[in-house]
């Protein structure tokens, strides 16, 4: 008698059967696109070490989000380069900041598109820091608070859909929520870069997003790799604060982090595909060494089976042509 076939080796016997059968789908719907937007005009910088993405100035956007939204990206996700950095990071809240610009281009190109904007200092202080610098060097937590509830507002005012505070100063999110309130934007949701980790993968990033700190780091403000806990305690900070979806960042090294803020919150979970999970692939397989494609599917796979509702990911328009709807 032959050995009877294990139910579940039955069920992988062609592709068609695989997919019928497979546990995780990922779809189009819950990706999100990060992009850079550059001061100035007919602006379309690549970035050498994130192959595959640019800088784009406000002027250029229009093609690209048309291509976003053709492909069924349902949201992007804002980043600005300024003209002018300060100490005060001014280009941030300012209403006719780069951002503030893109959104309402955005909006003017395809209204449904979802925009969060990043809310952050680092971008836009002449220091590279989340915000502002104390007397001691420093960065000052509640000065600070007021600065990125002028940043968010005045995204939401150019016409955001959703901010995403990810600055990780502590009180952020219940900053930012009573300025919305009060401004009369109670239903604008907070994304909350919840459990943010002090990474060696935002490297690439730093260079696209021309935000590195000039002296320092931030390993005060962002989470140490080490702990998971620690990350738990984070997140319920914000949830008691009234974030609505909360975010764990980077995504591939701590995927035991998102399956644990699924469970505990259950809220929408987000989960941060960075700039160095992206080269790292993209410089692979330029070598040839790695099948990209098939790679990306299962680093997007294994996102979305720990846990996480939505993938922030440079592969978003990549994967949208070989993903299911
Ligand atoms: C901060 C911010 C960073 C990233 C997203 N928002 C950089 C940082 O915390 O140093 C990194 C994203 C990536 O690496 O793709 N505004």
């Amino acid at each position: 008698m032959a050995f009877p076939i294990h139910r579940s080796r039955r069920l992988r016997g062609n592709e068609t059967l695989r997919a019928m059968v497979a546990e995780t789908r990922v779809s189009v719907k819950e990706l999100i696109y990060p992009l850079f937007i550059h001061h100035g005009l007919g602006v379309r910088n690549p970035i050498a070490s994130m192959p595959g993405i640019s800088q784009f100035s406000v002027d250029q956007l229009a093609a690209e989000i048309k291509e976003i939204d053709g492909l069924g990206i349902p949201a992007v996700l804002l980043f600005g380069i300024p003209e002018c950095k300060d100490a005060c990071g001014s280009g941030a809240y300012s209403d006719d900041g780069v951002v503030q610009q893109a959104i309402k281009a955005i909006k003017d190109t395809c209204p449904k598109l979802q925009v969060i904007t990043d809310v952050c200092m680092c971008e836009y202080t002449d220091h590279g820091h989340c915000g502002i610098i104390d007397r001691n060097g420093v960065v000052d937590n509640d000065a600070t608070l007021e600065l990125l509830a002028m940043e968010a507002l005045s995204h939401v005012r150019a016409g955001c859909d959703i901010v995403a505070p990810s600055d990780m100063m502590d009180g952020r999110v219940g900053y930012i929520r009573s300025r919305l309130d009060d401004s009369g934007y109670s239903h604008i949701p907070i994304m909350s870069y919840a459990a943010k980790y002090a990474s060696g993968f935002y490297g690439p990033f730093r260079e696209a997003a021309d935000s590195a700190p000039q002296f320092g780091d931030r390993r005060t403000h962002q989470m140490d790799p080490a702990n998971i806990r620690e990350a738990l305690r984070e997140v319920a900070l914000d949830v008691e604060e009234g974030a609505d979806m909360v975010m764990v960042k980077p995504a591939l090294s701590y995927l035991d982090v998102i399956r644990a803020v699924k469970e505990k919150f259950g809220l929408p979970t987000a989960a941060y595909n960075v700039s160095g999970e992206y080269a790292m692939v993209k410089a692979a397989a330029a070598q040839g060494w790695i099948d990209e494609e098939r790679i990306v599917s299962e680093v997007l796979t294994s996102i979305k089976r720990a846990g996480a509702d939505l993938i922030i990911t440079y592969f978003a328009k990549d994967a949208a042509r070989f993903l299911g709807r």
